[in-house]
C-alpha cells in the first residue's frame, strides 16, 4: 500500500512514527506491506516512487523544519495538489490543520486524491464538517473508500462502532462528551471551587487548552465533531452552520456547585437526533455513563433494538488520532484486497 501524508505536525508525525514502530506486525498480523512515497508540510514535500525511509522523513523534519529537505526527493515550496494527482499511491492521508472557514487545504487535497483515483484517510475535521456530503458522495462515484475515525474521539473507535458494530440497529439519538478540554475545564471548576478562567489557565499550562482557546471553550470543535457523526451515522445532511450552538463561558462556580447539590454534574453535551442538532452546556446525572471526568470524551448512542451503548476513552492527542487513521488504513487495505 502506497501512501502519501500531507501534514507532519503533532498527528503527521505520530503516524509515521507508529508506521515505521509497526510495520513488522502490520506485515506478519494483516499481510499488509505500506510504503511512505509522499510527505508534505507547509514548506514543500518530498516523493519517491520506490519510497522514503520513515526515520529519514522524521529526522529532516525536526532537523530542518520541512519535508522539503529530505535528501535528493525533496521539493520547497511546489504544488502539493498537483504531486498528489501525479504520484502513483494507493491512499492520501490528509492531517493538515482544521480550518473551518474554508475547509483549506483539507478540502482541495481530499478531491485532489479522489479524482485522481486514491483512497483517502484523514484525521482533519473542517472538509467534514463543511462539506461532508460533497467529499462523501464524490468518493462513492470514484468508487472510493474515505475514512475519518481520528475525526471523532481520538483512539476511541466512536464511528466505527456505530457503523459497523450497531449494523441492522438503528440509532436513533446521539448524546456525547466529544471535547476534551472543556471536560477538564468543567471537572476542575467543581474539584477545585474555582471559575472557568482560572481552570482554563491550568488547561492552558497543562497543554490541553491553545493559547487562543476559543475553538474549545466556544464549543466549535465539539460542533464539527457533532456534524461528522449526525452524518456518518444518522444520515443527516448537516454542516457546521446547523449546529445550535453554546460554549461554556457562561458557566459559573455557582452552576456547577447548585447542580452539584441535585446529584448533577454540568457537562457540554452535544446532542444529534430528528428533532435536534445542539452542543450546550447542560446538567447531567452523576451517575449517568456519559458523566465522565477529565480529559476523557464519551459518546451513548441510543439504538431501537438495543437500548444504550457508552463508549469512554480518551478523546484527542496525536498519537491516539495517528492510530485511528492506521486502523483506517488497515481496514481499506482489508477491504479492497478482499475485493469489497
Ligand atoms: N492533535 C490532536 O490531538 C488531534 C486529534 C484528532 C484530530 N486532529 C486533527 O488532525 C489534524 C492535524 O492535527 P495536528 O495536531 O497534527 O496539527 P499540527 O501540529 O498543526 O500539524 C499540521 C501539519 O499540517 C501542515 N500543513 C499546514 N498547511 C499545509 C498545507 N497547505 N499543505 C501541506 N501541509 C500543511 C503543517 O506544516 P508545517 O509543519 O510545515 O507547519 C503541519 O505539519 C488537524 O486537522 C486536527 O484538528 C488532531
Amino acid at each position: 500500500m502506497r501512501l502519501i501524508i500531507i501534514g507532519l505536525g503533532n498527528v503527521g508525525a505520530n503516524f509515521v512514527k507508529l508506521l515505521k514502530d509497526r510495520q513488522a506486525d502490520l506485515t506478519r498480523e494483516h499481510h499488509l506491506d505500506m510504503a511512505v512515497v509522499g510527505v508534505a508540510d507547509n514548506g514543500g514535500y518530498a516523493f519517491c516512487d520506490k519510497g522514503l525511509n520513515p526515520e529519514t522523513i522524521i529526522s529532516v523534519k525536526q532537523k530542518y523544519g520541512t519535508v522539503a529537505s529530505y535528501p535528493n526527493y525533496g521539493a520547497p515550496k511546489a504544488s502539493i495538489t498537483k504531486a498528489i494527482e501525479d504520484v502513483k499511491a494507493d491512499i492520501v492521508v490528509d492531517m493538515t490543520p482544521t480550518n473551518i472557514v474554508n475547509g483549506e487545504p483539507g478540502i482541495s487535497n481530499i478531491k485532489s486524491a479522489l479524482l485522481s483515483g486514491k483512497h483517502v484517510v484523514t484525521t482533519n475535521k473542517g472538509p467534514l464538517a463543511l462539506a461532508y456530503k460533497e467529499l462523501v458522495n464524490l468518493a462513492t462515484e470514484k468508487h472510493l473508500l474515505f475514512k475519518f475515525s481520528g475525526t471523532v474521539g481520538g483512539a476511541t473507535p466512536v464511528i466505527d462502532f456505530a457503523q459497523k458494530c450497531l449494523i441492522g440497529n438503528p440509532v436513533t439519538k446521539i448524546e456525547g462528551i466529544l471535547n476534551g478540554t472543556t471536560n477538564f475545564i468543567l471537572t476542575k471548576m467543581f474539584e477545585e471551587r474555582i471559575q472557568m478562567i482560572e481552570a482554563l489557565k491550568e488547561a492552558q499550562k497543562l497543554g490541553y487548552a491553545e493559547e487562543d482557546p476559543s475553538y474549545d471553550i466556544d464549543a466549535i470543535d465539539p460542533a464539527c465533531k457533532l456534524v461528522i457523526l449526525a452524518n456518518a451515522i444518522l444520515g443527516k445532511k448537516a454542516r457546521l452552520q446547523d449546529v445550535e450552538r453554546e460554549g461554556i463561558t457562561k458557566v459559573t462556580l455557582d452552576d456547577i456547585l447548585e447542580a452539584s447539590k441535585q446529584g448533577l454534574s454540568v457537562k457540554l453535551i452535544c446532542t444529534a437526533s430528528n428533532e435536534l442538532l445542539q452542543v450546550k452546556p447542560k446538567p447531567i446525572k452523576k451517575d449517568d455513563p456519559l458523566c465522565v471526568d477529565g480529559v476523557l470524551n464519551a459518546v451513548s448512542f441510543y439504538t431501537k433494538l438495543g437500548g444504550t451503548f457508552t463508549l469512554i476513552g480518551r478523546g484527542a492527542g496525536g498519537m491516539e488520532a495517528a492510530s485511528s487513521a492506521l486502523r483506517d488504513i488497515i481496514n481499506i487495505g482489508l477491504t479492497t484486497r478482499e475485493g469489497h
